[in-house]
């Protein structure tokens, strides 16, 4: 079975939930503790051996080319300095071997038609799309490498889910689903923020999907849908009709840091995660509870 080596990171969001940090600056360039959230993204996709990193970008984006590019003064100033920690931070963002690849989606036309931006590069191999503002840490392998094992089983499209509150639906794709022989959840139906009366499920589509090819095709005949744009979920609908869809309820915690408190959440949980500043900011919490 095709390893997946390609990742399409779609980036031209106008991040309005987050204004004003998100004026002049991208929202997946926010950090959570001293990583940006599109670098935790790309990390994710290579752990799952991606080595071709897709970036649908647009205007006002051009900090995230420079975050993985090669940053020259900065290097030097760091090597003539000894600071030989920093530089390797610096330096090892993404290997030297991943390829970056930046396209631009001129309009804002929706999540479906920045992924078929991407059609081109993609070519005729399963990829993922992974959504940096959903930050995910995946219990024992990513969620990303999670999926591709689902994939080798089944050959098919798979969906990070998770259940939400009935009242978020609207926030969402949400999936019904119906059980296959081996226990795995068949994608039945998918509707793009459905109001919480109308939502099939409360089972919730999150921002990791693995394609195969023929969504491209289905893209190109998808009109506008929810608000207007071009959906990612209407093409997941109309491929449904030609090959079968898993929902993956992945092993793993989101944060959804598209929005301040998942935001914040995030950034408490990953410092008190963190080997050089946890047992410091575990001590400050407390001292503050009190
Ligand atoms: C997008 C998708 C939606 C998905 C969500 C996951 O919505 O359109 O189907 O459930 O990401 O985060 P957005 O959050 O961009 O409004």
């Amino acid at each position: 079975m095709n390893k997946i080596r390609k990742a399409v990171f779609p980036v031209a969001g106008l991040g309005t939930r987050f204004l004003p940090a998100t004026k002049a600056s991208p929202k997946e360039m926010l950090p959570v503790v001293d990583k940006p959230l599109i670098q935790y993204a790309a990390e994710e996709a290579q752990s799952a051996g991606v080595d071709h990193f897709i970036f649908i970008t647009g205007r006002s984006k051009r900090s995230i080319e420079d975050h993985f590019d090669k940053a020259y003064e900065l290097e030097a100033e760091l090597a003539s300095a000894g600071k030989k920690d920093l530089l390797k931070i610096v330096q090892k963002i993404l290997p030297a071997t991943a390829s970056c690849i930046y396209l631009r989606q001129a309009e804002a036309r929706g999540l479906g038609h920045a992924v078929l931006c991407a059609k081109p590069v993609v070519g005729d191999e399963p990829f993922f799309v992974l959504l940096a503002d959903d930050l995910i840490r995946g219990t024992g392998q990513s969620v990303v490498a999670q999926m591709a094992e689902v994939y080798a089983r089944y050959g098919c499209s798979v969906l990070a889910v998770q259940e939400v509150p009935r009242e978020d639906t609207k926030q969402y794709g949400i999936v019904k689903v119906e059980t296959g022989p081996d226990g795995e959840m068949r994608v039945v139906s998918i509707v793009e923020k459905p109001a919480p009366a109308q939502a099939p499920s409360n089972l919730a589509v999150v921002g990791r999907y693995l394609l195969t090819p023929k969504v491209f095709e289905m893209l190109e005949e998808t009109g506008e849908g929810a608000g207007g744009e071009i959906q990612l979920t209407d093409g997941i609908a109309a491929l449904l009709e030609h090959e079968p869809v898993i929902a993956y309820p992945f092993q793993g915690k989101r944060y959804d840091c598209g929005s301040k408190l998942g935001y914040l959440e995030a950034t408490v949980e990953y410092g008190l995660a963190h080997p050089e500043l946890g047992e410091r900011f575990s001590a400050y919490l407390r001292a503050f509870r009190d």
